[in-house]
């Protein structure tokens, strides 16, 4: 008895006894709990055939805004958006001919593809980072699949790791690495490597990143060589961003570090003490909102701004949290 006391006070034991979430079979049961938990924006952890993903309503910025808070990604790298369908998928993103072959070939499985975002697509703009293109997969994984059904919507989903850290292959890893999360159990992942990315935003498909399908396969199907990152500033800033300082640019300047906004300028606002007409990307100061509404409000404030020959100035956002990755992407926007 007094050992099973001293057991409980160990720092594993508390831990293990406050955590909430934990590792679900994949039953009716929790299937459903999991689509409500998406529904109030929750995050769950999802068994695909490549690695577990760390799976949000694609549609709901906040949602996705903590995959990057969860994450501790130190900047705003879209995420991949999974899908039942090809039809599903066609709904979402613009599907070339070599997308297409390519999605009825290799789908459902460890390949995702990057097209350009249908002009309604519902998916948050913080998915896609401020990009025009959208990563679409249609996962293999009978659960995944089971979950993207009754869901009905796509779920966006990194990998289910911290930044820096492994990709998880087994529901186990992810309550390692991840306590807070819910995750369901879909066995050790077939693949355990993420998917092989490929970009058909115009006629040459561009191989993005190695990963479950090989390139020789996809070469086959295509009956075309693959084009490596082009080397062009433009075009690499739009197929594979991160790799380059600016990839979000508006058409109007912009300022940061503004307090007080001239007569020529349209302030961004941040928090309480923004004036109350101007647009704010938080009116309580919070960083998770505030990340969720970046690239919505930077894209309608700079079309008001290329309208009325003005130019956009920034509040200061704190370097905290989430602070850095919006600081990261305004202060690239601002170059
Ligand atoms: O197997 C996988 O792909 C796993 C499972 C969960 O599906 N997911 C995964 O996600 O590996 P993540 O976030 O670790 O990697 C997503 C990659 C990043 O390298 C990102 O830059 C790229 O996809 N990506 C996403 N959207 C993109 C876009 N619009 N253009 C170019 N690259 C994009
Ligand atoms: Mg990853």
């Amino acid at each position: 008895m007094r050992l099973k006391n001293r057991l409980l006070k160990t720092p594993r034991a508390r831990k293990r006894k406050n955590k909430r979430m934990a590792i679900l079979p994949p039953s009716p049961a929790n299937l459903q709990l999991c689509v409500q938990q998406l529904e109030a924006g929750k995050l769950i952890g999802l068994p695909t055939e490549t690695v577990y993903g760390l799976a949000a309503d694609a549609t709901n910025g906040e949602a996705i805004a903590a995959i990057y808070a969860t994450k501790q990604r130190p900047q705003f790298n879209p995420l991949i958006s999974h899908v039942t369908s090809l039809e599903m998928a066609r709904k979402l993103g613009v599907f070339n001919p070599q997308a297409e072959k390519l999605a009825a070939t290799f789908w459902p499985g460890p390949l995702t593809l990057v097209v350009p975002r249908q002009p309604d697509c519902p998916i948050d703009p913080l998915v896609s980072a401020g990009l025009e293109s959208i990563a679409l997969r249609c996962p293999a994984h009978p659960v995944a699949q089971d979950l993207l059904s009754l869901f009905g919507k796509p779920l966006a989903a990194p990998s289910a790791n911290p930044s820096g850290r492994l990709s998880p292959s087994l529901a186990a890893h992810v309550a390692d690495l991840l306590p807070e999360i819910d995750v369901l159990d879909g066995g050790a992942c077939a693949i355990g490597l993420e998917s092989t990315i490929i970009g058909c935003l115009d006629d040459s498909s561009v191989w993005l990143r190695a990963g479950g399908l090989s390139r020789g396969d996809i070469e086959a199907c295509l009956g075309q060589r693959l084009t490596d990152i082009p080397t062009d500033d433009e075009k690499t800033a739009k197929l594979a961003p991160g790799r380059l300082a600016s990839h979000y640019a508006p058409q109007a300047k912009l300022r940061l570090n503004v307090s007080t906004a001239s007569d020529d300028e349209i302030l961004l606002g941040f928090g309480p003490d923004a004036p109350a007409t101007a647009a704010n990307l938080s009116p309580r100061g919070d960083l998770q909102e505030a990340a969720s509404q970046l690239f919505a409000q930077l894209h309608a404030l700079d079309a008001d701004a290329v309208a009325s020959n003005k130019t956009l100035a920034v509040m200061p956002i704190p370097q905290h949290g989430l602070g850095e990755a919006i600081n990261d992407r305004l202060q690239r926007a601002a170059r």
